[in-house]
């Protein structure tokens, strides 16, 4: 009975009592709402409902051209875990290519006993894998390092997404070519134009790496890297490169342009971080974010992401407060390992100003930490691996920004 009054009493916070006439008129059939003619026909690939047009991956203004640009996913306007194929972020260092997959190959050298070169058909032989994991550039918040710049969760946290790959297991295709002794580091290449290439550990490619064809059950979109990308969980989006076309198996790594003069965080003291490949626990507040207007007092639950590299999340906590007093946010089941989790907190505002954020922890025992504490150890050099605590204000008129606390 608890858990039922305590429904009634948030349905009535939330809607707006009916008079027993408004009632009965909107529960009658043929009132004015009834429809009266036909809906619209079959179609061959479904599309959002016209009024959900304003959910769209935004681009910002801070590349010169969108060719060697990137875009942000909603979060703001997403549930679950899941993000659409369409509202996917984008990144690329020169255009989508368009590739026929009867033509694409993948060519696997190098250290290996067979070299060999698979089309799509021959990967395909090989028994799927499936697993659900995000991808995030580590660029994502690159704005937020000195001040609070992005006007929506979207800008600051939107080179984020989460998706079930499907495809072949690395290490499955790996062990077929057979890696020769001595084999440490592997090249993986994508066919755009700038022949997109990093460096990655062979320990991670015999590990959980997979080569993916398809996304959220369907072919790969040509923006995600139609028709193979490579899928490295929980490591930097760079590395999962797109086009895949190449894998070079060596002994060392390969110092490509992406991880040498980009990709590569310099600290304070000159010295650079090299190979940071792990995006570290992270979380946010989505519900509600900078940009939106709180317009009814009362309850409303709060609702963020939290997602590590290195694993599960364990546990949340928000505060309201700025981070003063924390309580524990509930984990919305499933919770996987490198994968985005979704978290929600009730609360009450009574129209008083508030500072929202919210701290993980993952299966390490590892903390997100506060900008203050990222910035003593990283300093504000660098745009990458950004996954300090996010604040967003709101004022007592309900509006809601993003600030430094
Ligand atoms: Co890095």
């Amino acid at each position: 009975m608890a858990n039922r009054r305590r429904f009634l009493s948030v349905a009535l916070a939330a809607g707006s009592t009916l008079a027993a006439g408004e009632l009965a008129r909107a529960a009658a059939d043929g009132g004015d709402d009834r429809p009266n003619a036909l809906g619209a026909p079959l179609s061959p690939y479904g599309s959002p409902s016209p009024f959900e047009r304003s959910v769209v991956r935004v681009a910002t203004t801070l590349t010169p051209t969108k060719f060697s640009s990137w875009d942000f996913t909603p979060l703001q306007d997403l549930h679950g875990t899941i993000t659409p194929n369409g509202l996917f972020f984008e990144r690329n260092h020169g255009g989508v290519p368009e590739i026929d997959p009867a033509e694409h190959r993948l060519l696997v050298h190098g250290l290996v006993d067979n070299p060999a070169i698979f089309t799509m058909d021959d990967l395909r032989r090989y028994p799927p894998v499936s697993a659900i994991h995000f991808v995030e550039c580590s660029g994502n918040g690159l704005t937020e390092w000195s001040k609070p710049t992005g006007k929506t969760v979207q800008l600051t946290h939107g080179l984020l997404s989460c998706a079930e790959w499907t495809g072949v297991s690395v290490s499955t295709l790996l062990r077929d070519v057979g890696v020769k002794s001595g084999a440490a580091w592997v090249l993986a290449e994508g066919a755009d134009a700038p022949l997109m290439d990093r460096s990655i550990p062979l320990e991670k490619m015999m590990d959980d790496a997979i080569i993916a064809y398809a996304q959220n059950g369907e072919a790969l979109r040509p923006e995600q890297g139609y028709p193979l990308r490579l899928i490295l969980p929980g490591f930097e989006g760079n590395m999962n490169v797109k086009w895949l076309r190449r894998l070079k198996v060596g002994s060392a790594p390969f110092y490509t342009r992406e991880e040498t003069a980009k990709y590569t965080d310099l600290l304070a003291n000159g010295q650079a971080r090299m190979f940071t490949f792990v995006m570290e626990a992270k979380s946010v507040i989505t519900q509600p974010s900078g940009g939106m207007q709180i317009h009814a007092r009362g309850e409303r639950a709060i609702s963020g992401l939290a997602w590590s590299g290195r694993g599960a999340i364990r546990r949340v906590e928000v505060s309201t407060d700025g981070g003063n007093r924390w309580s524990a946010a509930q984990l919305q089941e499933p919770i996987l390992s490198k994968a985005l989790t979704r978290f929600v907190f009730p609360w009450k505002w009574s129209g008083e100003e508030a500072v929202l954020q919210s701290r993980c922890y993952d299966e390490t025992g590892y903390v997100q930490p506060t900008l203050a504490q990222l910035v003593r150890v990283r300093g504000v050099n660098s745009v990458y691996h950004l996954n300090a605590i996010q604040s967003w204000h709101v004022a007592s008129d309900g509006t809601v920004t993003n600030v430094h606390a």
